[in-house]
């Protein structure tokens, strides 16, 4: 445990455990590289955010972009979770994992007009809208349809979230939303227009997100739009604050579930309008590690020693993609003195690197070290460059460990191809 979050992989006297599995035991069962889940991590973290909005009407609308395996999406919804999903592919997931279409929210700074339909002829409860341009697709369609979509205008309302840039999404040189204060006044445009029917007001200000001040202003941003909107005689249902809570990937304290909720709710509390919240890594990030085999050591004249893993950027693009940390263990470390080791993947970019210059012990080929934290926007992210296979994915339970996504083939890569 790291404060009240629950950590899945520790050391066992039978090397690195996942709750009461052995993390080596499952890799010779399944192979490397393998990404690892703990349900039991899932289940915590998601009942720790419940819990703490407890006191305030509220829906959990699970980020499915984090991680959208079937199985992990399954537990969830035994959670009582519903969904956010961010493509056509989501929404599909999401109703094949049991979802009724009213618990989705979909989101998304560019939907497709073949996704805006899906989306509507589905029934989905929210379509949070990114544009006047779109507000306008979604009434044509649905009013051709003979249908009314349910909308949420997406606000940016110029905030920094003080996270890395590149997951930055508040400011008002990003992409997302529409500007704040552009909002009011597209709601009264389109008050009455046939196809759309207003039930909420959205911000999401980015990822990774430590610190409470600007979700708080956020939250008060968004609040305040709501009442001008109430006073404006729009009948909203919810307001959405997307997603952004961050978890410690190098062990720095971060903002707690509880400490999030304590500093919205005061804010929240000035609308008596349920809350509707999207989190993704802070449900799945801790849970998941991507195991890994060193299948080559280098040393340099210089003295810098390379671990190159049969794991890469294909596998687990955050580090090359954002610089992102992560804490990385031997799965049976061995003894004696801790030395410096860049750990790298196999691919032939020099940002296919894992981490530089960290102490680790002694790492001879055909080890096995375990990347942590890599439960949220590891596996969804990764890629068939240089026509590697896509890794299969465990999710262990208590003592019980199943194969969730089997690795995949190059026949079913090359399946696609004439
Ligand atoms: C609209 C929206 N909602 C929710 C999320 C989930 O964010 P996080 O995983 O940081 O909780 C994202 C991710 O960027 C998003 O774009």
């Amino acid at each position: 445990m790291r404060g009240l979050v629950y950590l899945p992989f520790q050391p066992s006297a039978a090397g690195l455990a996942c709750d009461l599995v052995s993390v080596q035991l499952i890799v010779e069962r399944v192979g490397t590289p393998a990404y690892i889940y703990s349900a039991r991590a899932i289940r915590e973290a998601y009942r720790a955010l419940d819990a703490a909005f407890a006191d305030h009407p509220h829906a959990i609308h699970y980020a499915l972009k984090a991680n959208s395996a079937l199985a992990i999406v399954r537990l969830l919804r035994s959670l009582g979770s519903r969904v956010d999903a961010n493509s056509g592919g989501e929404i599909i997931v999401a109703l094949r994992a049991g979802f009724g279409p009213g618990d989705i929210v979909f989101t998304g700074v560019g939907k497709t007009r073949d996704e805006l339909e899906q989306a509507i002829a589905a029934g989905v409860g929210t379509i949070n809208a990114e544009s006047p341009g779109e507000l306008e697709r979604i009434a044509a369609l649905a009013a051709g349809m003979g249908r009314v979509a349910r909308v949420a205008l997406r606000v940016n309302p110029d905030i920094d979230a003080r996270s890395h840039p590149n997951i930055s999404t508040g400011l008002r040189t990003n992409k997302f939303g529409v500007p704040l204060g552009d909002a009011r006044q597209l709601y009264l445009v389109h008050r009455t227009t046939p196809g759309l029917r207003f039930v909420g007001v959205h911000v999401h200000i980015g990822s990774q997100i430590t610190t409470p001040e600007p979700l708080v202003r956020a939250a008060r941003a968004l609040v305040s739009l709501a009442l001008d909107l109430r006073a404006d005689g729009c009948a909203l249902e919810h307001v959405d604050l997307g997603g952004g809570l961050g978890i410690a990937y190098e062990g720095q304290p971060v903002l707690t579930a509880a400490q999030y909720a304590a500093a919205v709710l005061p804010e929240l509390r000035r609308l008596d309008l349920p809350v509707v919240l999207e989190p993704g890594r802070a449900i799945v990030g801790h849970a998941g590690a991507l195991v890994s085999r060193v299948i080559d050591v280098k040393r340099y004249p210089d003295g810098r020693q390379f671990a190159v893993l049969d794991a890469g950027m294909t596998e687990l693009m955050r580090p090359a993609l954002y610089g992102s940390y992560h804490r990385i263990v031997p799965v049976v470390p061995r003894d004696g003195e801790r030395i410096r080791w860049d750990l790298v993947g196999p691919i032939c970019e020099s940002s296919d690197a894992f981490a530089t210059e960290r102490e680790l012990p002694e790492l001879r080929v055909d080890d096995l070290v375990a990347v942590l934290d890599a439960g949220a926007y590891g596996a969804v992210m990764a890629s068939n460059y240089n026509r590697r296979l896509l890794a299969p994915e465990v999710l262990v339970d208590g003592s019980e460990w199943t194969l969730i996504r089997r690795r995949q083939t190059i026949d079913d890569v090359l399946a696609l191809e004439s």
